[in-house]
């Protein structure tokens, strides 16, 4: 690994940073993408935000597959929603909460659009596994965490809980 990555943890301030816009193609940006591929890999994560890492550029990797051997990488991911009374609910889990999972409801009828590392512009229709993920990981991006989709009540005791924890 290059850089020295560390996930931020609720309730770090810093996660709810809105990233900007990555502009720059270049080879750090590259170099980044593959450390937070390392990272989640060793942590075990399905979808790494850079705004969890402390990088605030929208930057997104996932990989869903069992096998763990199918890295993804989304520059500047955007998403429309194509159809609204479409919804797809799973329980959702967070690097950045560690030990919390929470059934979230989110659209499943979404189009896609990102660019590659090298800047190429794409397109898709993603599904399953992959909306929630993608969604999950833009939220980061906006600074939005999965705790937010909970009541108040329920934060406050996810965040004495974790605060806890880390203070161990
Ligand atoms: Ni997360």
């Amino acid at each position: 690994m290059v850089n020295e990555l560390k996930i931020l943890k609720f309730p770090d301030p810093r996660l709810r940073t809105v990233a900007s816009k990555v502009t720059k193609f270049d080879k750090s940006l590259e170099i980044l993408a593959n450390d937070m591929l390392e990272l989640m890999y060793k942590e075990n994560g399905i979808g790494l935000a850079a705004t969890q890492v402390n990088h605030h550029i929208r930057l997104i990797t996932i990989d869903i597959s069992e096998e763990r051997d199918s890295p993804m990488i989304f520059v500047n991911p955007e998403f429309e929603i194509i159809n609204e009374d479409s919804h797809l609910s799973f329980e959702e889990g967070c690097l950045s909460v560690p030990g919390f999972n929470e059934e979230i409801t989110r659209p499943d009828n979404i189009k896609l659009k990102w660019q590659d590392i090298k800047g190429e512009e794409h397109e898709d229709m993603p599904s399953g596994l992959l909306t929630v993920c993608i969604q999950h990981e833009i939220d980061h991006l906006e600074g939005k965490l999965m705790v937010d989709y909970v009541s108040p009540i329920k934060r406050e005791r996810i965040k004495k809980k974790l605060t806890k924890m880390y203070a161990k």
